[in-house]
């Protein structure tokens, strides 16, 4: 017999997205227990992204973990666009009068993990074959392995935060869904450095070699992507030609403001656009990229999986204070109109900066139009700021 435990709501996965679940949650006086795959140390070390949309900086700091991220974040009022030979300053504050804060969701997982476990609740972490079953009943179970002993865990609900590898979005039926996905024929390679930023803000580099990103960390710590195909590996770019290549696509302009330095971490990923509907069946409901993924580009990714949780919060606090069961009925449709507006942008952005087709081809001339519609037309650089800082939720 498994050891039995009970709670109200089961959270599978001790990423952003569940984390800061159980912590919303906590202050509605609903309990959970999260449930995670890996160790403590491989996910408060795992790189990720490092943009805070406004919204998900409010989110953070109405669950009380933004202390550290008000002190050390750096607060963005724009970004750089450079392409067709020119560097483009869209202006987020004066746009939108909104603005971003770079922080690491490396960071924001360390907070989360310390604010969980100064008292609101277990996180299990190492736990082993877990599994979901009974979702269209009302006491859905999650069933797990931990140091050899099996254990089950009695739940009113339970929320997939997972990531796209995890066993929740397996766990919905099939029949009853539809997935929608587009993939990219090349990846980024990824650099970590204690260097200084080449710049004060981000810039975002579309180059006929392909796109390059400089982003940050802190002011001694620099975050750097360029393009690269699928097949390429690591071993192929020691520093100094990851180096040399960044140089030359972020420009003349702006290679002699990059300092170099050994990487701290490297990695290479593919670019992916997804989306998994409907993002809940009986009491299963995912969140983050459990659901959807995003390529990189509009830096959405976390700040979706922010959104989700504010809207499944919401609906499972309705059903604990009222009993009305209204906002969890919709809460597949009304996080997806929003995934959904992420997933354009974050495609856009992708397919306006990334090198995709031959100079010489009528796309890249499109490319071209649209980067100088873009630098001539306050519109254009509207829909681009307010898309970037966060539609609202
Ligand atoms: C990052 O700093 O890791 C980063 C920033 C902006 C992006 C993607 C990644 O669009």
């Amino acid at each position: 017999m498994a050891v039995q435990e009970r709670t109200q709501v089961g959270i599978i996965g001790a990423g952003p997205a569940g984390l800061l679940l159980a912590r919303l949650l906590k202050l509605h006086d609903i309990d959970s227990v999260i449930v995670e795959a890996r160790t403590r140390d491989y996910v408060e070390a795992r790189v990720r992204a490092g943009v805070l949309e406004q919204g998900t900086v409010g989110l953070l700091e109405e669950a009380g973990v933004a202390e550290r991220l008000h002190r050390d974040g750096l607060v963005h009022d724009g970004v750089e666009i450079a392409g067709n030979g020119r560097r483009l300053r869209i202006d987020f504050r004066e746009l939108t009068g909104k603005t971003v804060t770079v922080y690491g969701q490396t960071e924001v997982t360390r907070d989360l993990i310390a604010a969980r476990l100064a008292g609101d609740g277990p996180i299990v972490w190492e736990a082993a074959d877990v599994k979901i079953h009974d979702i269209e009943s009302d006491r859905p179970r999650l069933g797990y392995r931990v140091a050899g002993v099996e254990r089950e865990l009695v739940c009113d609900f339970i929320a997939g935060c997972d990531g796209f590898h995890g066993v929740s979005r397996p766990s919905l039926p099939t029949s009853l869904g539809q997935t929608f996905e587009r993939t990219y024929l090349f990846g980024w390679l990824g650099i970590l450095a204690d260097v200084p930023p080449c710049s004060d803000e981000l810039i975002y580099a579309s180059h006929p070699r392909g796109f390059a990103l400089a982003s940050m960390r802190s002011p001694t710590r620099s975050r750097y992507y360029i393009q690269c195909a699928l097949d390429e590996k690591i071993e192929d770019w020691p520093d100094e030609r990851l180096w040399d290549e960044l140089k030359l696509r972020l420009g003349s302009d702006t290679a002699p403001d990059v300092t170099t330095g050994p990487a701290i971490e490297k990695s290479i990923a593919p670019l992916r656009s997804f989306v998994s509907t409907p993002m809940q069946h009986g009491r299963l409901f995912l969140a983050g990229d459990a659901a959807h993924i995003v390529p990189p580009t509009g830096a959405k990714g976390l700040n979706l999986a922010a959104s989700d949780v504010h809207y499944l919060c919401r609906a499972l606090a309705a059903h604990y204070a009222t009993g009305n069961d209204d906002l969890l009925r919709a809460y597949s449709v009304t996080a997806l109109a929003r995934v959904w507006k992420a997933e354009r942008f974050s495609w856009w952005m992708t397919m306006l900066l990334h090198r995709l087709h031959p100079e010489a081809s009528f796309e890249a001339q499109m490319q071209r139009a649209e980067l100088d519609y873009l630098a001539s037309s306050r519109a254009a650089q509207t829909v681009l700021a307010e898309n970037y800082v966060g539609l609202p939720f």
